[in-house]
């Protein structure tokens, strides 16, 4: 028997408002396949923004900023599938989810890739201008650290403005359906493989990062 599977969502909302009322519903989804749900409000943590140090693509170690963040990581570490969701803020991704994308990114996540072959589920949230821009952001970050996308039909975009608005965007409610069903699909997929594989990687990660053999990696490999 192996444990119950978990979603962690990251929520880059400053409020209590739509993209928690869509996590919401996409925990539902979770819940209903027997998949463990668990929401990080980033606005309910202590985060600093990234500091004036801008030694980050050189410096070997993790960051040296005391807050939560680390915390964070170490949920998603833990998790089988990690969904990011934000709100449109100015034609970009929200300040709260932009600041973790860049402490959690190059702080910790950027020397071995810890979250790796896991499932990846991204979620804007907008008014309506460039929640598509944002949901791309999100998707090249998950990329980048080399999580496992999987198709789920229209990207999971909500349309809403005010509190409550997410709740009436049908059509993008059952794109965060679709988004956790097959989240679910896959993440039940590579728990069965890891199983009957014996294998704690479903799929061999390569070089430890993408540094390696560039130039950015040359302080690195200094003794
Ligand atoms: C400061 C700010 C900037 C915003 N900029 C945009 C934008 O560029 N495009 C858009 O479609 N909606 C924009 N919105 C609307 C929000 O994306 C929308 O209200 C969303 O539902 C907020 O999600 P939340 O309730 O989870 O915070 C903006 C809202 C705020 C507060």
């Amino acid at each position: 028997m192996s444990a119950q599977l978990k979603i962690l969502a990251i929520n880059g909302s400053e409020r209590d408002g739509n993209t928690a009322d869509v996590l919401r519903h996409a925990a539902r989804v979770a819940e209903n396949r027997g998949v463990d749900f668990e929401t990080v409000d980033l606005r309910s943590i202590r985060m600093e923004r990234c500091g004036p140090c801008g030694d980050c693509n050189d410096r070997p170690v993790a960051c040296t900023l005391a807050d939560g963040v680390p915390e964070v990581v170490a949920k998603m570490v833990a998790a089988d599938g990690i969904i990011f969701a934000a709100p449109v803020h100015g034609f970009g991704t929200a300040s709260l989810m932009q600041t973790f994308i860049e402490r959690a990114g190059v702080g910790y996540l950027r020397f071995d890739r810890p979250l790796s072959n896991k499932v990846a589920g991204i979620i804007s949230v907008a008014r309506r201008y460039s929640a598509g821009e944002v949901w791309a952001q999100l998707t090249v970050n998950a990329l980048l650290n080399r999580m496992i996308l999987v198709g789920s039909g229209f990207p999971a975009t909500v349309h809403a403005l005010h509190r409550g608005d997410a709740l009436k965007d049908e059509e993008g409610l059952t794109n965060v359906s679709r988004l956790v069903e097959r989240m679910t699909d896959m993440m039940e997929l590579l728990d069965e493989h890891r199983r009957l594989s014996g294998r704690s990687d479903a799929l061999a990660s390569g070089e430890v990062n993408e540094r390696v053999g560039l130039a950015l990696n040359e302080l690195q490999a200094q003794p």
